[in-house]
């Protein structure tokens, strides 16, 4: 995928992803919290892209509470094993996932949904890793999902590299 990578702050791209899901939020009964660490880096990335990501996600939590619950946004610059990165967390509580659909969740056409087509998280997986970062989702049924995403402070586009599940 080509990235069109540009300085941009992804507690931005957030925010603007936040208003659009925040209706529809607000409809089901959701409380939506978005917490960004105030001294936010720029970062090199792609935010057309990262934006996909993030509305991937924010869906996926409010499609998991249709009776209501709390979707909570954080992010800010983490110290990981391998350097200094950005990491965004998307939290609900909805119904949460056995550990067989959290294997199973980033193939393509895998959807539990009457509509769903399967494809959001198969191509989230991909822009991230595409951007260098990772993603990983933490969950247990009745417990809401957590999915956590890191991405390098500078984006090191990859152009051909076999994707990987990261599932905890
Ligand atoms: N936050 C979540 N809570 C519970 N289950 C989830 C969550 N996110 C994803 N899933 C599960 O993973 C499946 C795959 O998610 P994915 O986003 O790839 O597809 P989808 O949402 O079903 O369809 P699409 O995103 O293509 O409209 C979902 O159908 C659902 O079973
Ligand atoms: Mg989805």
């Amino acid at each position: 995928m080509r990235l069109d990578t540009r300085p941009c702050r992804v507690d931005d791209v957030l925010r603007e992803v936040a208003e659009l899901v925040d209706h529809k939020a607000r409809d089901q009964g959701i409380a939506l919290g978005i917490a960004t660490a105030a001294d936010f880096p720029e970062t090199l990335a792609d935010p057309e892209l990262l934006k996909t990501c993030f509305l991937n996600l924010m869906i996926n939590a409010v499609d998991a509470m249709p009776k209501g619950g709390v979707l909570s946004v954080e992010a800010g610059p983490a110290r990981e094993t391998g350097g200094d990165v950005l990491l965004v967390t998307v939290s609900d509580t909805g119904q949460g996932m056995t550990p067989d659909e959290i294997r199973t969740a980033f193939e393509p056409y895998f959807s539990t949904k009457e509509t769903g087509l399967g494809l959001g998280l198969a191509l989230t997986r991909k822009i991230v890793s595409d951007h260098g970062g990772s993603i990983a989702l933490e969950s247990a049924p009745g417990q809401g999902t957590r999915a956590r995403i890191v991405l390098p402070l500078v984006a090191k586009p990859v152009t051909e590299r076999p994707a990987e599940a990261v599932v905890s």
